[in-house]
């Protein structure tokens, strides 16, 4: 019997261990168990997580919680050298290039657990951002390195890590899409904001960058506001972002036909993004899952660390600068509504089948990827 635990932290993590988690069920003799930072804690953040992913209790919860990027880093490394003491896995799987992530795989290394990394090899190539030092620092320390899309194995490769470690499998978090696509569509996220398909913008802030300064976050609410005299805009707002509005009394400036929740459960978001007109986002997962759904989406920051969005997906990087991602909004706004009629459902019927000639959606984002990863490290161990 071999023993894997696999790590989650924050809420981007939840989805992505998810079909790990199924794939191994199939392996009768290694024994899967998960262990939660609680970098992420709250019922919103956390809990509704496991409970729509199907997830088992985690085995292990270090209780973490929120606190300096030191603090974080420390508590994850102590609470999880303890459990590597007591329970000598064979394999650690951290996903993603959250604090957890790369805390674990540090004490992973130090007591010569071998390591994996699943969504290896993402390079936004600037350092300002601590997902960037994350995955740097991961990347260096695994062992089998699970790439999501072209650019990871290059960015790899370029880095020097042996091509015998590199394994290209496909994006987690779609297997995840795809897998919970019907009860997706019975998510009643619509009725309850009293939205219709195809009427509404979606929106999501929280990159440090964006929403820790006065002065940024001031602006990008201003843009908000123009952009929502034209469209209903649903903004889902995440404890950082909803804490600096707070702290920088902003909370004035949002008018009333923005529709502000609390974080969102997986279900609800999903059945969002499905049927937005457009995403607009900082975040890296959604960039994938819009590309997947065929969903335009503006991504707010000056790079990407998932260039195949962009090169192949419909998102589009519209940097920071206020009057320029206002433009570009615009400009999807009228290039949708000359491609159909106001308030039609729209996207459901373009989703296309993975592999289809014509399939815009990135080469093995196909539902599949955590039982490649599942049977690899299965004939490694
Ligand atoms: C973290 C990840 C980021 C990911 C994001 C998704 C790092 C460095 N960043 O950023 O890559 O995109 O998660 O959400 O790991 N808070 C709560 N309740 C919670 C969690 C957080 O109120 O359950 C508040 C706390 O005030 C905390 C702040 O949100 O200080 C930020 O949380 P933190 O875990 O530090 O980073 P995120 O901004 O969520």
């Amino acid at each position: 019997m071999k023993k894997i635990i696999s790590v989650v932290g924050a809420r981007p993590n939840f989805m992505k261990v998810a079909p790990l988690f199924r794939a191994f069920q199939q392996y009768r003799d290694i024994q899967h168990l998960i262990c939660h930072t609680g970098q992420h804690y709250d019922d919103r953040m956390s809990r509704i997580f496991f409970e729509e992913l199907e997830l088992p209790r985690p085995d292990f919860y270090l209780g973490v919680g929120s606190g300096t990027h030191a603090e974080q880093l420390a508590g994850i490394m102590l609470g999880f050298e303890k459990i590597l003491q007591s329970e000598h896995p064979d394999l650690v799987i951290v996903v993603g290039d959250v604090n957890s992530t790369v805390a674990c795989s540090l004490i992973a290394s130090r007591f010569l657990i071998p390591i994996a990394h699943v969504e290896a090899g993402l390079r936004s190539f600037d350092r300002t951002m601590p997902e960037e030092i994350n995955r740097l620092l991961t990347d260096a320390l695994a062992d089998y390195l699970f790439v999501s899309e072209p650019s990871g194995i290059r960015n790899l490769q370029k880095e020097g890590i042996p091509q015998e470690k590199i394994f290209f499998v496909g994006n987690v978090m779609i297997d995840s899409l795809l897998y919970y696509l019907p009860k997706i569509a019975q998510s009643e996220i619509l009725q309850t904001l009293h939205c219709q398909p195809g009427e509404y913008i979606l929106v999501t802030l929280h990159r440090p960058s964006n929403v820790d300064h006065r002065e940024e976050l001031k602006e990008l609410i201003g843009l908000l506001r123009e952009i929502a005299s034209l469209k209903k805009i649903i903004f889902p707002v995440h404890p950082r972002t909803r804490k600096k509005i707070h702290e920088f009394s902003l909370e004035d400036m949002l008018p009333a036909n923005v529709i502000i929740t609390e974080p969102l459960g997986y279900l609800d978001f999903m059945q969002l993004v499905q049927h937005a007109a457009l995403v607009i986002t900082d975040s890296g997962g959604i960039q994938e899952e819009t590309t997947f759904l065929q969903i335009p989406c503006i991504t707010v920051r000056n790079n990407t660390e998932r260039p195949v969005t962009v090169e192949t997906g419909t998102n589009r990087l519209a940097g920071t600068d206020p009057a320029q991602i206002k433009q570009m909004v615009f400009e999807t706004l009228s290039n949708l509504s000359a491609g159909r009629q106001e308030g039609q459902p729209i996207r459901q019927e373009s989703v296309k089948t993975p592999g289809s000639k014509d399939s815009r959606i990135p080469e093995l984002w196909d539902g599949h990827a955590a039982e490649r990863i599942a049977k690899i490290i299965y004939e490694k161990l």
